[in-house]
């Protein structure tokens, strides 16, 4: 059996992927920017070949690599990754290459998050209401039927840039008129505890393994309440050049306990643009009862004097449109 491994250095996690594969006698065939030099040593074991490309969005290398792969081993029985961002390309290599598995079309259900409402729907598993939106009269029926709060957010892709919850009909009109060009789905806010449900199923679609968290908060509220705005997301569409630069670098550096810290750098405190100020490095914060609060490696510490979280900041400065008095400040 020949499987085709796409980008092997990343999840670095992965790597019993490839050994236990190798180990049950498949042919496992790398593809992966940077040299065999930065393969762990288990995965560079683990593979029969690996074939370095300049970069895995150069859809003509992926091309070639799958062709030699075939010329030296035969047929291709399975292309995977683990890492989400190469789904649709593991797609259209599979469709190209005639492979089992996941197609270009099937896309559609795993992406979009209107295709898994379908899927959801069909399995009757009970869905938020609602559906894409490109007009304000199609949004107005979502809310008609579902009531504010409603939570708009990219159809297609992982993440939640541009995620908006939206609770009345001024941030609605302003959600119209500031919506970027890709698709929307609109669904009515559901306030409920989140649950996770995965796992993997035998070909029979038998559960073989699965795990479930239970979340304190979805994502979006932890991302929208960050009150240094240093938490974002972002679809994988949406990144920056230096963003995808910094992608394809990935597996070209050996990354080690020590690259990942960093060196220790002095304790930095930042007083922020209209908002708090933030401390950033290796301190702790003592009480006025000489308690210990917060070890912390980073605190935002509130300067506009409304937080109900004192002496935190809390985000209330972005409500009551905090300024900062003097034009001279520092980030
Ligand atoms: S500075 Fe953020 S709540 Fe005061």
């Amino acid at each position: 059996m020949n499987l085709v491994y796409l980008c092997p250095q990343f999840p670095p996690n992965y790597s019993p992927f490839c050994s236990c594969l190798k180990a049950l006698g498949v042919n496992v065939l790398g593809i992966g920017v940077g040299s065999t030099e930065s393969l762990t040593q288990e995965i560079r074991d683990s593979l029969a070949t690996y074939y370095m490309v300049d970069d895995l969005h150069n859809y003509e290398s992926l091309l070639k690599a799958c062709g030699y792969f075939t010329h030296q081993y035969g047929k291709i029985d399975r292309l995977e990754s683990h890492n989400e961002y190469w789904l649709a390309t593991d797609a259209k290599l599979r469709q190209d290459f005639n492979i089992k598995g996941l197609k270009p079309d099937d896309m559609r259900f795993i992406r979009r998050k209107s295709g898994m409402k379908e899927i959801f729907r069909k399995a009757g598993i009970k869905v938020a209401p609602g559906k894409v939106v490109h007009t304000l009269a199609e949004a107005e029926g979502i809310i008609k039927e579902a009531g504010y709060p409603v939570v708009a957010k990219p159809d297609d892709g992982v993440g939640a840039l541009h995620t908006f919850k939206i609770h009345d009909k001024e941030e609605l009109l302003s959600f119209i008129e500031k919506k970027p060009e890709h698709d929307y789905i609109m669904e009515g806010f559901v306030k409920g505890t989140i649950l996770s449900f995965d796992g993997l199923t035998d070909r029979d679609g038998n559960i073989i393994f699965y795990t479930a968290h239970t979340f304190s908060q979805g994502i979006m509220e932890v991302v929208n309440k960050c009150p240094t705005q240093a938490l974002v997301w972002k679809n994988n569409e949406d990144l920056t050049e230096d963003e995808l630069s910094a992608q394809r670098q990935v597996g070209s550096v050996e990354v080690t306990p020590r690259s990942l810290s960093g060196p220790e750098e002095a304790t930095s405190i930042r007083i922020m643009k209209d908002g708090p100020i933030v401390v950033e490095g290796k301190f702790k914060i003592i009480g006025s009862d000489e308690q210990v609060l917060k070890p912390s490696a980073m605190t935002s510490f509130c300067r506009c004097g409304a937080s109900r979280n004192m002496p935190y900041c809390d985000g209330t400065h972005r409500k009551i449109d905090f300024m900062d008095q003097s034009p001279e400040h520092g980030e």
